[in-house]
């Protein structure tokens, strides 16, 4: 593993290698502030469209637009309103009228300026304005830094589900400003956590290690939380290489997630009750849990995973969820929806320890049945 960069001054920087797709991530502080020395060394001449939410504008918003100004970069904004609403067709649409209203051409830039949700939502306006412009992503989010940003999925939710309508639309260029994490709330940070830490379940034991012992660190900021962000990407830098559509490795990148899917579902998707990285920290004790009844590892993998979640105040029980419990038909039939069934068997991203990660295809319904219905018994 690579030993944590010691000045809080650098700027890491990791390589998605795609071939012709491939692209580099910086991470580091500032980099907002030096957005656009990279954007013009990337395209020199470029006209630039920033498409953010109204909270990251007006935080960061004057900041970009300056740096953009700065490096002789032409700027136009279209703001959208925050929050998963906002991941829909409706704004799609308000969000590529803005594009080409503003003359974008398409060997200018779209920029994506906020969380996973203006990063989805503007990578896929990027991939169809005028049959797909260049586009740098400008994560704003923990989440968005260690997943959303890296890997070229884009998209809106269907009125029938989420993430239903897409791309695989790979960015230019990915600048992670660290600095900007600091005016998020504790709870958006740690949801973000749950991600970082789900890199080190999947396959890389020492990471989640180091995560026990340099968590406090992580949050405070400065070179641990770089390292922590780093290491991420690395990690799903390699996995999206290897498997860029996904069809097979890239799915390890959802452990925790069908579980947790299916959580957030049950709640309808109310961000006061769940966030998606709360849902997949459960996601990923039920994960261990499950892959231990089913005699893949032993009940210390689960342990452990609760210890580390619980340290970061990260929940780890189905009761911690404000509200009414879910019913075991609620569960199942959304992760009946999210996941393929096959012939009464689903795939899931089951584990043979910490580290230990692999994709089942064959895990009968009726074992996640028996699960779910003895969690929900414990949790009365
Ligand atoms: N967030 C999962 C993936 O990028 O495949």
């Amino acid at each position: 593993m690579v030993a944590p960069a010691t000045s809080s001054n650098d700027i890491e920087k990791i390589r998605v290698d795609l071939g012709k797709r491939g692209y580099d991530i910086f991470i580091g502080d500032g980099l907002v502030a030096q957005a656009g020395t990279y954007i013009s060394d990337l395209q020199p001449d470029a006209r630039c469209i920033i498409v953010t939410d109204d909270n990251v504008n007006a935080l960061h918003g004057d900041t970009l637009r300056q740096s953009l100004s700065d490096a002789g970069l032409e700027s136009h904004t279209i703001s959208v309103a925050p929050g998963e609403p906002s991941k829909g067709f409706p704004t799609l649409e308000t969000v590529v009228d803005g594009v080409l209203a503003a003359g974008m051409e398409r060997g200018d830039v779209l920029l994506a300026f906020g969380g996973g949700v203006v990063g989805d939502l503007a990578g896929f306006a990027a991939g169809i304005v005028r049959r797909g412009m260049g586009f740098v992503q400008i994560p704003t989010s923990l989440l968005a830094q260690v997943d959303s940003s890296v890997g070229g999925k884009t998209g809106i939710n269907s009125p029938r589900g989420k993430n239903l309508v897409g791309l695989f639309n790979q960015p230019s260029l990915v600048l992670a400003d660290t600095s900007v994490l600091d005016t998020l709330s504790d709870r958006e940070m740690r949801a973000g956590y749950a991600e970082v830490a789900k890199y080190g379940l999947i396959d890389q034991p020492d990471f989640f290690h180091w995560l026990e012992d340099n968590h406090e660190a992580v949050f405070a900021g400065g070179a641990a939380r770089r390292h922590a962000i780093a290491q991420s990407c690395r990690s799903k830098a390699a996995v999206v290489k290897a498997d860029e559509l996904e069809n097979g490795s890239r799915a390890l990148l959802n452990l925790g997630h069908t579980f947790g899917h299916a959580l957030e579902a049950s709640v309808a998707y109310d961000s006061e009750r769940l966030v998606h990285g709360e849902g997949v920290a459960i996601g990923m004790v039920m994960a261990h849990e499950f892959s231990n009844r089913l005699n893949h590892c032993g009940p210390e993998a689960a342990e452990r995973v609760i210890a580390h979640l619980e340290k970061v105040g990260l929940p780890t029980r189905l009761d911690q969820i404000p509200g009414p419990k879910p019913t075991l038909d609620q569960l199942i039939d959304a992760i009946a929806q999210d996941k393929k069934v096959s012939r009464g068997a689903l795939t899931f991203i089951l584990t043979e320890g910490i580290g230990k990660s692999f994709v089942s295809k064959d895990v009968p319904v009726s074992q996640v049945r028996d699960y779910l219905q003895q969690k929900l018994n414990a949790s009365a």
